[in-house]
């Protein structure tokens, strides 16, 4: 039985609607702060495949959820590629040399890397309940290259975007580097176990129309018809966060299967502008899991009330916040099972 998310990712509306949560896998989970705080930072647990496995299983047995997405992240690509890479405490993540003033062929790529978290996939697939999706990821290009070339995260991705103006041909490079990684990466995912992948564009929204159709749309579409043509039949999915009405040119354009929709997006205006039958993804706010007010509800039934007439998955907007308390989120599970009175089956 290939379950009810990977169904609705070929286009079919099951007998409800399948969930899962971003970053459910994290550190709003007590289960996963006590392994953290037992083997130590975050980088070292994702390397270490018996520990990012369990991690990875942890919302699936505590909730049940559709869909069990791969603890990691998407800096193991800059990693990979030689950059190093460090997560401070208060300060979020560092990488060296920054690409800003340092040229891509002076670093050393260390492939082998990605070793670990193929291994990953691999004992996942192997204990995961029967019906559940085994779910890969990489960050896209355009989000990647913003650390990549910044050496941390910044609030307006000002450096990558200066970039690219200032130095088109070498933002291009880096960007084709990242490309042509990322393929291998998560056709290595597929190929380890992982039944459909998702490209996370976190910082898709920053751009302008012009250079959203260079940074975003061209390098997703590169990437999604090479996977197209390597495993036909593993969906991918596309998030281009903060995208706005972007969002129906990258949905008809880049070739994905399925659509992530962010928080700030009205589902009655995807639903109207999205094509026909394609299968979307979101879009409840994860800051209204924090309150837990009566909005939980109703809000989570206009999302599926929005999305009846074509394929959903339910989820959040962006990733789940580490305050979230777990009754709100067993809550919107239940709206979720409940919706169209099936309950679910599981
Ligand atoms: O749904 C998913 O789990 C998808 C995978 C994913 C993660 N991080 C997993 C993760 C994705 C797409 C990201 C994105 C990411 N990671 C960004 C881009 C911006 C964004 O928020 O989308 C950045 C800058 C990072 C780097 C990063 N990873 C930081 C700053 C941290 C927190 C630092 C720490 O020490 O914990 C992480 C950790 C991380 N990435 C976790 C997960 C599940 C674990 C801990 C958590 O719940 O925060």
């Amino acid at each position: 039985m290939p379950g009810l998310l990977l169904d609705t990712l070929n286009g079919k509306r099951g007998s409800r609607v399948p969930l899962w949560l971003m970053r459910q896998a994290g550190r709003y989970l007590p289960e996963y702060r006590a392994l953290r705080a037992e083997k130590g930072g975050f980088l070292a647990l994702a390397y270490d495949s018996e520990a990012a496995c369990e991690i990875t299983l942890q919302p699936i047995e505590r909730f049940g959820f559709d869909g069990a997405i791969l603890f990691s992240d998407i800096l193991i690509v800059p990693h990979a590629i030689g950059q190093h890479l460090e997560f401070l405490a208060g300060e979020g993540p560092k990488l060296s040399p920054p690409l800003v003033d340092a040229a891509l062929e002076g670093l050393t790529p260390d492939p082998s890397r990605y070793d670990a978290i193929y291994e990953t996939v691999r004992l996942c697939r192997r204990r995961l309940p029967e019906g559940v999706t085994m779910l890969g990821f990489a960050g896209s290009p355009w989000t990647v290259a913003t650390y990549m070339v910044a050496g941390e995260g910044s609030r307006d991705q000002h450096e990558a975007r200066a970039l690219a103006y200032r130095d088109p041909a070498k933002l291009d490079a880096i960007l084709d580097r990242i490309v042509a990684e990322t393929i291998d990466y998560l056709s290595g995912q597929i190929g380890a176990g992982a039944e459909a992948v998702q490209l996370f564009d976190s910082w898709a929204g920053s751009l302008a129309p012009d250079e959203f159709e260079r940074l975003v749309i061209a390098p997703n579409a590169k990437i999604v018809a090479e996977l197209r043509r390597r495993h036909p039949a593993t969906p991918v999915i596309g998030f281009p966060k903060g995208s706005g009405e972007k969002l129906s040119a990258y949905a008809r354009e880049t070739g994905v299967q399925a659509v992530g929709v962010d928080e700030t997006i009205d589902p009655v205006w995807a639903h109207r502008e999205l094509p026909q039958g394609m299968p979307v993804q979101g879009n409840f706010d994860p800051l209204l899991l924090l309150s837990g007010s009566e909005r939980l509800e109703s809000r989570a039934r206009f999302i599926l009330e929005a999305f009846a007439d074509r394929p959903h998955v339910f989820n959040l907007g962006h990733g789940i916040d580490r305050r979230t308390p777990i009754e709100h989120v067993e809550r919107l599970i239940a709206v979720v099972r409940d919706f169209e009175g099936d309950g679910g089956g599981r």
